[in-house]
């Protein structure tokens, strides 16, 4: 869950647009922490799976082994007992090269993947909503993976999701701290089963509300930064 909050405030930070689409949102909601709610705003929603797509909380996805007498995906043999993985990180990207590649997706040009997603290593939450046509394949995309060992706890983590974005979006403005590269937190990024992400310095700053009488209310306690 941790690496997922990371990317998003950095994702946040990154593109001003999209937040703005965001608040814009939440102000068409009574409560913006009504998670049933916040199910049906659909740039939030979309932010939030682009930011899976392009940061996957699990970068290799998990093993499976081969049954003993061996398997045939997508028309190519795989012996028996060989232990593969379908890695997110690169299915989401354009072409890959990969020797031991468990899929759907039809090998083309020896081991390479045709992409599934187009401008995949472009940030563009439009994918899933307004521009479906940069969305090649949908199933490729499974931060939770599939099938009956999938996470029991999508459900779950999609609603803490929505309400963290919601809450940070709503009451606070985010931009990068001084001398905060960007990068740094891709760069410097490890590949630990989770993708646990490298330094990231950010400014959250409270925001002022209106009230119905036109003052502004803090929406916290405190000094503005933290
Ligand atoms: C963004 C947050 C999360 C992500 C990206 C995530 C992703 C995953 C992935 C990829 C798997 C492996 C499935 C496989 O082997 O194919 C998994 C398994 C699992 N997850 Fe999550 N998960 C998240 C949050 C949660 C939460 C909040 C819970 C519990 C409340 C949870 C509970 C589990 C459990 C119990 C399994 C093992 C399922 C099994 O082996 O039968 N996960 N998760």
């Amino acid at each position: 869950m941790t690496p997922v909050l990371t990317f998003m405030v950095y994702r946040l930070a990154l593109h001003p647009t999209n937040f703005q689409i965001i608040r814009d949102e939440l102000k068409s909601i009574p409560n913006t922490q009504d998670s049933q709610e916040l199910q049906k705003l659909s740039h939030l929603n979309a932010f939030i799976h682009e930011v899976m797509r392009v940061h996957p909380p699990i970068l290799d996805g998990l093993q499976r082994n081969t049954p003993s007498e061996g398997v045939i995906i997508s028309e190519q043999y795989i012996p028996g007992n060989v232990t593969c993985l379908a890695p997110f990180h690169t299915i989401a990207r354009r072409e890959c090269q990969t020797h031991y590649l468990i899929s759907r997706f039809k090998l083309k040009n020896g081991f390479t993947v045709e992409s599934c997603f187009e401008d995949a290593e472009e940030f563009i939450p439009e994918r899933w909503t307004t521009a479906p046509h940069l969305t090649k394949d949908k199933s490729a995309h499974m931060p939770f993976s599939l099938g009956p060992y999938g996470c029991v706890g999508k459900n779950l983590a999609l609603v803490f999701l929505r309400l963290t974005t919601a809450f940070l979006v709503h009451n606070y403005d985010i931009g990068f701290a001084p001398g905060e590269m960007k990068s740094t937190i891709i760069d410097e990024s490890n590949n630990t089963v989770t993708n646990n992400p490298g330094p990231l310095k950010l400014i959250f700053k409270k925001r002022r509300h209106q009230t119905e009488f036109g003052d502004g209310v803090d929406v916290n306690d405190g000094h503005g930064l933290c």
